[in-house]
């Protein structure tokens, strides 16, 4: 805690992003103390507004305890809001001096959150950097949020005007997926358990699986998602990210440079993707779709690395919205176990294969857990009968009353705390596309069929058909249900 000022802008106070999670995530991490003690902060929007309206639309979303009245209010004092355009000058002016006076210093540290509509983004950060830059020492620090454009030439022409007026220290582009626990698990989990380092690679597994399910359609905004689809809303960043880390060599340190190194090398090692190895659905009955969409809110992509480590393996990430379940989880199966020494026990009680495959899941959410599914000798028995089950580490059995932080809690944070390892840095972004975009532009050329898939479906029985195809293995407890 030093005398040092802070302002934390939210610029687009008024909008969905600003009430459902950065206003709540500003709040609960005041609550909890953690933020520097001199600290104010204010909204900016079009809207005429006031800071109790704003407050008002937040407050179903910031979850305030009984006791936790007078801090909110505390809370509540330190925020103000201020209206304006996204495109004028001395609106941005006005917002500078407006600061100064609020912060009672010129050189307070300013973190801006742009939590706008993207069309708005290049004037905003223009204006911002023109006029809203502190005093030295004061520090500027940007935070945005995809989408950074719609494929790799709109990408590259934003981060190209990002560039004129800002350092990439100054850039934190967030994915929200890197805020979440068993995300930042994944580091942990790979470079300390040698029982893992030494067979994280195609001699020992098989194939991977990144998986996202999501129950909800598109929100009622189907004309805006028709615009962006499944593989750019969520295989393009979220996916991307988790399979970067999954698949990284080991980073030199943990610093974020070290990290996002290592997170770029691998994904240049990425083939083009083949169009026989694209799946793409669409949810029926949403109304709010035009009728010749082909806009996919269900994909499956299927990618190899072309490197030491992972030639030939796939690794399928598959995303879908509507489906009957919420989930987000990493599925790494192993390799068949060499020779077949216990064939006979097994056909004796009328298994079909050979031993299971071992697998290690990492669920994401709901319910963090990681959990190894391995052979064992069912317990009691005279001979060798094996069974599959878990080494399970559910974290709300182990962890009991550990609280995890939400994604933005933590992402927020870092940004206070200078620390870029769960930001995604220029090249990351331009390698994520360069991967993406060719399969955007065929899907735009109509070359790829949409599968119609049932609001509620487990998911597309072709998606899993190309699993198999790739050599992902089922076991007994795998069985697929129609809907
Ligand atoms: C967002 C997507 O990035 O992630 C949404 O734009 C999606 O479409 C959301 O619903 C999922 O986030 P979470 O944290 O609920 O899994």
């Amino acid at each position: 805690i030093t005398s040092q000022s802070y302002v934390f802008f939210i610029i687009g106070a008024s909008g969905d992003l600003a009430k459902r999670k950065i206003y709540p995530t500003l709040w609960w991490l005041y609550r909890d103390g953690v933020l520097p003690k001199n600290i104010s902060f204010i909204g900016y929007s079009r809207s005429q507004l006031t800071i109790e309206q704003i407050f008002e639309n937040s407050h179903k979303y910031m979850k305030i305890q009984e006791d936790e009245h007078d801090i909110y209010e505390k809370f509540l004092k330190l925020n103000s809001y201020i209206s304006g355009s996204y495109d004028k000058s001395e609106d941005f002016e006005n917002l500078n001096s407006k600061a100064n006076k609020i912060s009672h210093q010129v050189n307070a540290h300013r973190l801006f959150y742009l939590a706008l509509p993207p069309n708005v983004y290049e004037s905003v950060s223009e204006l911002i950097s023109k006029h809203c830059r502190p005093a030295s020492p004061g520090w500027l620090r940007l935070i945005i949020e995809k989408p950074f454009g719609k494929d790799l030439e709109s990408s590259n022409k934003f981060s190209q005007h990002l560039n004129k007026l800002y350092t990439e220290e100054e850039i934190y582009r967030i994915d929200h997926y890197l805020g979440k626990e068993m995300v930042q698990n994944i580091l942990v989990l790979r470079f300390s358990n040698r029982i893992f380092s030494r067979v994280w690679n195609r001699d020992s597994i098989a194939g991977v699986q990144i998986i996202f399910k999501e129950k909800i359609g598109t929100h009622g905004h189907g004309s805006y998602f028709d615009e962006v689809g499944i593989i750019r809303d969520v295989i393009q960043n979220h996916l991307m990210q988790i399979l970067s880390i999954l698949a990284m060599e080991k980073p030199r340190s943990t610093t974020g440079e070290d990290i996002r190194d290592e997170k770029v090398k691998v994904l240049r090692c990425i083939a083009p993707i083949k169009l026989e190895n694209v799946i793409v659905g669409q949810y029926i009955d949403d109304k709010n779709v035009p009728k010749d969409s082909t806009t996919p809110t269900y994909a499956q992509i299927i990618l190899f690395i072309k490197n030491e480590r992972w030639d030939g393996v796939p690794f399928i990430l598959r995303a879908g919205k509507a489906l009957n379940e919420r989930k987000a989880e990493i599925r790494i199966q192993f390799r068949d176990v060499p020779g077949r020494m216990f064939d006979e026990e097994l056909s004796e009680n009328n298994v079909e294969r050979t031993l299971a495959r071992d697998e290690l899941v990492i669920r994401i959410q709901p319910d963090e857990a990681i959990y190894l599914k391995i052979n064992t000798k069912r317990p009691g028995e005279m001979n060798f009968s094996i069974e599959e089950t878990e080494l399970d580490l559910t974290y709300n059995e182990r962890y009991q009353g550990v609280k995890l932080p939400n994604a933005y809690e933590r992402l927020i944070l870092d940004v206070f705390m200078g620390s870029k390892i769960n930001f995604v840095r220029s090249d990351e972004l331009q390698e994520a596309w360069r991967i993406i975009d060719p399969i955007l532009a065929e899907i735009e050329k109509k070359k790829l069929q949409i599968i119609p898939y049932k609001f509620g479906a487990i998911g597309i029985r072709e998606a899993f058909d190309a699993a198999v195809k790739q050599g992902f293995i089922y076991t007994r407890t795998y069985v697929w249900e129609d809907d």
